[in-house]
């Protein structure tokens, strides 16, 4: 047991510990659709948010394995790059390119003075993080007045037969199984009215958007996909073995005609600005 965490982060520390890298694993190369614009992936969505003002100073908060910064460290040299997150294995594991600067660190406490970044970006992490309130207040707080947040969370779930049919499964051995589920995060990000509310408290302009994405997929491949998220891990590994053997089972009606599944998909990215003059 890590002392000082709550059940859900040390789920989240062991995760991460175990499986450094997992996210820009599964959706590093996953090509998102967002204002009816395909783009390589859901991290350069963000990248293309990011206002082209030079020298600027970025946060990203939640860098995991820093793919997003070593992305921002090549094809805007000219930014300053700082990464935090509280798995030190995630933080081992980024290339050295990435940033200079990766701190371990909660995002509920940033070791930043304040107003003095000029951009939080973050990928897929607010929604894990508990008190998501204090989480936003240390993004605004460290934001020179006018500065902007740009942030990746979870998104309404869509109608995606291989998908449902992983999910089916696997809620039946959550349910029969008698490990713990782990809890994280705030669910005010589950709804777009909470993740309204919840951002507005501390920033100004807040715009949310949908970021798609439809893949095409062996199902192996799927059940690859699958193993770097969250949900499997709650379960013994006899259970993820006997999961993924129904799963494949299930999914080969739904194969087309070149054996591959259509996987639907929807996050959200919110938009906001610092509240003051820039
Ligand atoms: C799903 S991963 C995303 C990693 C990275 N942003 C990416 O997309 O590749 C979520 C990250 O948030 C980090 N994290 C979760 N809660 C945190 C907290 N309270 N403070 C700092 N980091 C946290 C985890 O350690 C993990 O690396």
């Amino acid at each position: 047991m890590i002392v000082g965490y709550s059940n859900g982060e040390q789920f989240l520390l062991s995760f991460h510990s175990q499986k450094p890298g997992a996210t820009s694993r599964a959706f590093g190369t996953v090509r998102a659709t967002f204002r009816g614009r395909e783009f390589e992936s859901s991290y350069h969505v963000l990248l293309e948010l990011l206002p082209k003002a030079r020298a600027m100073t970025v946060l990203d908060i939640g860098c995991g394995n820093g793919h997003l910064l070593a992305m921002l460290a090549k094809s805007r040299p000219d930014l300053r790059l700082v990464g935090i997150d509280f798995s030190v294995d995630e933080l081992r594991s980024a290339p050295v390119t990435a940033a200079p600067c990766l701190l371990a660190a909660r995002a509920q406490s940033l070791p930043l003075r304040g107003a003095s970044v000029d951009a939080v970006v973050s990928h897929l992490a607010l929604m894990l993080m508990d008190h998501a309130d204090q989480v936003l207040h240390e993004a605004a707080r460290v934001l020179r007045p006018g500065g902007i947040l740009a942030a990746i969370v979870g998104g309404a779930p869509q109608q995606s037969p291989a998908l449902d049919a992983y999910l089916k499964i696997l809620r039946r051995y959550l349910t029969a199984s008698r490990s713990p589920v782990a809890r994280f995060g705030d669910p005010a990000f589950s709804s777009e009215q909470g993740t309204r509310a919840l951002v507005s408290r501390q920033f100004a302009d807040v715009a949310l958007e949908p970021v798609d994405f439809v893949e095409r997929l062996k199902p192996q491949a799927a059940w690859a996909g699958f193993e770097d998220m969250y949900d499997l891990y709650h379960l013994p590994e006899a259970d993820r073995k006997a999961i993924r053997q129904e799963y494949l089972a299930a999914v080969r009606t739904l194969v087309d005609e070149q054996g591959l599944l259509t996987m639907r998909r929807q996050l959200r990215l919110i938009h906001a600005r610092r509240i003051g003059e820039c």
